[in-house]
């Protein structure tokens, strides 16, 4: 798209229905804050919005689980995850809410659009009924036994215990967890946005006009789903949480939380614009406009597909991009809110950023850590040794290091004062570091225009490191010692550090606005030193103008709090829920696989292993077992089928790396040809586990 006249940016507004973890905030707000940030710097025309998706079962249900009302609940978490989000420096032009009567009045506008134009249709089906309290049951409200996995506890969208997603027809003795009593089938009626009138338009702009643009994961996941075949979805339920359907006929029926929530983006922008005393539309509906949602890769979907529909059915401009993030682990496992395997960015805020010895350094190292982890590709790891390294070894030991030493020999050596530049004594050092300067901005700027936001803070640190280095070698501090004649080599050094320390203060502000503030702080200069365009610049900082004396930018994270923290994730966690399931799975042990025949390496040399990437991967009908994966093995790209189905969903194993024994003679299972296999290893506890290289490599690339 030609040079945007101005940009809209929005994070997926999270369920007010409890604390929200870091993995949310590594998922989509910090990336788009980052972002955000960066185009204010470049003076941008740009907006930024969020708020609480507070509708959808997840609210009731935990309004119950909790003994208290949806209201009070979506108040609570509203509230707390708003502070949450402010604490840790993410900069929304707008947080609102989906309770607000804008947003009520933007949804129904909107349905009642679609519905007049005669792009939704409805349907009768038969649905369960609560006899006993009266009403129809959301999937969410029905448990039964998993058909998979035998976990007697599955809710009617999905089994928590292997993730399957289901229907509620597919559970085994489904009971409603209203009354707990067995519910009926019951007659009733729904509109649908049906998807599959929209195939063609899905596939030319997604996978034909972005193919270039989108990540891997996005464009994977989008393929898989239009290729499964789209059908009409329902955007009503009976319920009586939400926003109430526009039609007289649909008494007692909302709109569908999914349906609802993403006009929340625009419903936000409209309060914003109102604040603002500007006008919202052009930020909906011209397209000079560049609209960018940021999301976790569970939301594809409904970002990527259903949303655009249906704005483009009501004429709204649409995504340009979806950065999607994979998923963080933590300290070994999957984030989960159930086990409390979790750490909530309110635990963050009042363990470290709150203490004593935290406060806004803080909120950047955990900006830092969470961002050189960034799960961009592929799921990534938490861990607290890591967060602890990463701090001491770079924000310390490199970026905090620099600009001391910089300010503590200047306070030294140069009278306190930025040094005069002494052209005549410029050498090839000088000169490097100067290059080194403009071309980080500039390969900075195309990473983060790009959504590589992990390797463009690689970059920041990078630069400081060059920093590092060059004043270790013009040791201005061994200079000193020659006496006078030395001042025009150490004041050049010191020139051009300090020049460096602004120059950092502008690029490291995406990344970590605190620090950046204090660097202004130090260097005693106001706010708009940030603009984008003054990096690369060697003069920034006038000649005879006095600094302040050093402090440090950073602080040393200690072995003690680490420890505690891991301490404390490990008590507080609480067991997998037990189920038959996992009985059963255990109980007889794993026996030991026996030894095989010894072979020759000739035999094992016959083997072509080569690396790939996972493009698709969809189930195969009839066969619970059986993933139909497509993997790019660089010069081609190859249909596996693989027996990994009850192990992994196929959205979350797309864009992983896989070893692939690419000359396997090829096999029909279930009526597809499958050409090769793919290397998987098993633990103890029967679960499979990819055999992948230590990072992302060039597919096709051999193993032996
Ligand atoms: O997954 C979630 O947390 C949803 N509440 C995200 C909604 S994003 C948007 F559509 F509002
Ligand atoms: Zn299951």
């Amino acid at each position: 798209m030609q040079e945007p006249k101005r940009y809209l940016i929005t994070a997926a507004l999270p369920y007010a229905n409890g604390l929200k973890h870091i993995g949310h905030l590594a998922g989509a707000y910090l990336p788009a804050d980052i972002y955000v940030r960066y185009l204010r710097a470049k003076k941008r025309d740009v907006v930024f919005v969020c708020g609480s998706d507070e509708h959808g079962t997840a609210i009731p249900i935990q309004a119950m689980k909790e003994g208290t009302t949806p209201q009070a609940i979506i108040d609570k978490y509203h509230e707390i995850i708003k502070q949450n989000f402010a604490d840790l420096s993410i900069s929304f032009d707008i947080y609102d809410r989906t309770s607000a009567a804008i947003h009520h009045e933007t949804s129904r506008e909107f349905f009642t659009a679609l519905e007049q134009a005669g792009e939704l249709e409805t349907k009768e089906t038969d649905q369960y009924f609560d006899e006993q309290a009266g009403s129809f049951l959301a999937d969410r409200y029905i448990k039964g036994t998993c058909p998979n996995c035998g976990f007697t506890s599955a809710y009617g969208d999905q089994c928590e215990k292997c993730g399957t997603a289901l229907s509620p027809d597919e559970l085994i003795n489904p009971v409603s967890t209203l009354s707990g009593a067995a519910p009926i089938k019951k007659k009733t009626t729904h509109w649908y946005l049906p998807l599959n009138r929209h195939e063609a338009f899905l596939r030319q702009w997604i996978l034909e006009e972005h193919k270039e643009d989108w990540r891997a994961n996005v464009l994977g996941q989008c393929k898989s789903w239009i290729d499964g075949g789209l059908q009409p979805r329902a955007v009503t339920r009976d319920l009586d949480w939400g926003i109430e359907v526009p039609l007289p006929e649909a008494k007692g029926k909302v709109l569908y939380v999914w349906f609802d929530a993403p006009i929340g983006y625009i419903s936000a922008t409209r309060t914003w614009a109102a604040q603002q005393q500007k006008d919202w539309k052009p930020y909906w509906y011209s397209k000079d406009t560049k609209l960018v949602h940021f999301i976790g890769k569970d939301n594809i979907v409904f970002h990527a597909i259903i949303f655009p529909v249906m704005l483009k059915l009501h004429g709204n401009i649409l995504p340009d991009n979806v950065p999607s993030n994979e998923f963080l682990n933590l300290e070994g496992d999957k984030m989960s809110t159930s086990r409390n395997w979790k750490l909530d960015m309110q635990d963050y805020i009042d363990d470290f950023v709150k203490k004593e010895n935290g406060g806004p350094q803080l909120v950047d190292a955990l900006r830092y850590y969470l961002t050189l982890i960034a799960p961009e590709t592929k799921d990534s790891e938490f861990t607290w040794k890591g967060f602890q390294d990463a701090v001491n070894s770079e924000l310390v030991a490199i970026f905090g290091n620099f600009v001391n030493r910089t300010f503590v020999l200047m306070h030294k050596l140069t009278g306190g004062k930025v040094p005069p530049l002494h052209a005549e004594f410029l050498d090839q050092k000088d000169h490097d570091l100067a290059a080194a300067i403009l071309e980080t901005k500039e390969k900075m700027q195309t990473l983060l225009e790009g959504y590589k936001f992990r390797e463009a803070q690689f970059e920041l640190v990078d630069l400081a490191r060059k920093g590092n280095r060059y004043m270790q070698e013009k040791e201005p501090w061994i200079k000193a010692k020659a006496g006078s004649s030395a001042q025009p080599a150490i004041d050049n050094c010191l020139h051009y550090c300090l020049q460096l320390c602004a120059n950092l203060a502008i690029l490291a502000h995406p990344f970590l606005p605190n620090t950046s503030k204090k660097m202004l702080h130090l260097m005693k200069v106001v706010d708009k030193l940030l603009d984008w365009e003054n990096a690369g610049s060697l003069k920034l900082l006038s000649v005879g103008y006095s600094l302040r004396a050093p402090e440090l930018l950073f602080r040393k994270i200690e072995d003690m709090e680490i420890q505690e923290q891991v301490d404390k994730l490990k008590n507080n966690s609480l067991p997998a829920q037990p189920t038959t399931a996992t009985v059963e799975a255990t109980t007889p042990a794993v026996p030991e696989k026996p030894a095989k025949a010894i072979i020759q390496f000739d035999d094992f040399a016959k083997i072509d292993l080569k690396v790939g990437t996972i493009r698709t991967a969809e189930k195969v009908e009839k066969a619970d077992k059986l993933l139909k994966l497509s993997i790019d093995l660089g010069t081609e790209t190859r249909t596996i089928v693989s027996g990994i189905a009850l192990h992994f969903k196929p959205e979350e194993i797309i864009g992983k790396q896989v070893v692939v024994v690419a000359n396997l003679a090829p096999r029909k299972m279930r009526g597809i040809e499958s050409n090769g296999m793919i290397l998987m290893a098993e633990d103890q506890s029967g679960k499979l586990h990819f055999v992948q290289p230590e990072s992302m490599i060039q597919e096709g690339a051999g193993v032996s």
